[in-house]
């Protein structure tokens, strides 16, 4: 099945190289840009794929719950890769309210739309959040990060990513739970 992947804050720094990697090497996918072009957001980073015959661009905020389900509808979204967020640190400082809207209650809103349309076959489906390494606080002696080291935000952005995190991997434990609810006769 070819797949139509979504791709969230695909106008931003790191977004708009993903959209433009994935539209080049994967013709045969659709490819959908979602993003509701915050000052972060600039679609002429992404003139030179605008007119790609497998590229769409939805403007639409992750707060936005019905426009995120009409998208996946659609365009018969099969994947996502979840960049977008507020990710400056800075303003996290100032204004930390809007990463708890756009980072948490956005990112929940996302995996509620993705459950509800994948839950026939949740195996068939991915969904990718992308995270900071900032979750994991001041960088030690050692020089690295691992997956084991603990969480340990130092910034409200860094905790709103680390709390999309948590909540990204609940949904993950929830909706294998929740197949295998749908499959067996005994969890009934
Ligand atoms: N830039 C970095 O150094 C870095 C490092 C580690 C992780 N990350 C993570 O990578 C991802 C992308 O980072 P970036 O630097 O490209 O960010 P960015 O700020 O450049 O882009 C974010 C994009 O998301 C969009 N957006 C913001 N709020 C939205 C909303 N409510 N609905 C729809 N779209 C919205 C913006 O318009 C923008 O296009 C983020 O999740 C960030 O936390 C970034």
């Amino acid at each position: 099945m070819s797949k139509h992947v979504l791709i969230t804050g695909g106008a931003g720094f790191i977004g708009s190289h993903v959209v433009r990697l994935f539209v080049n090497k994967y013709p045969g996918y659709k490819i959908v840009n979602l993003d509701c072009l915050t000052y972060a957001g600039n679609l002429a980073n992404l003139e030179d794929v605008a007119g790609a015959p497998n590229y769409f661009f939805e403007k639409v905020n992750i707060l936005d719950a019905v426009a995120l389900n009409e998208v996946f509808i659609r365009h018969g979204i099969t994947d996502v890769l979840h960049l977008a967020a507020e990710s400056h640190v800075d303003r996290s400082i100032v204004s930390p309210l809007d990463f708890v809207y756009t980072n948490v209650i956005g990112t929940v809103n996302l995996l509620n739309v993705a459950k509800e349309n994948w839950k026939s076959d949740m195996d068939a489906h991915r969904f990718y959040h992308i995270s900071t390494d900032e979750v994991y606080g001041t960088l030690g002696a050692e020089g690295l990060f691992t997956e084991t080291t603990p969480y340990a935000p130092n910034s409200p952005y860094s905790a709103s990513k680390a709390s999309s995190d948590h909540f990204v991997r609940a949904y993950h434990e929830r909706a294998l739970s929740f197949s295998r609810e749908i499959d067996s006769p005994v969890h009934k």
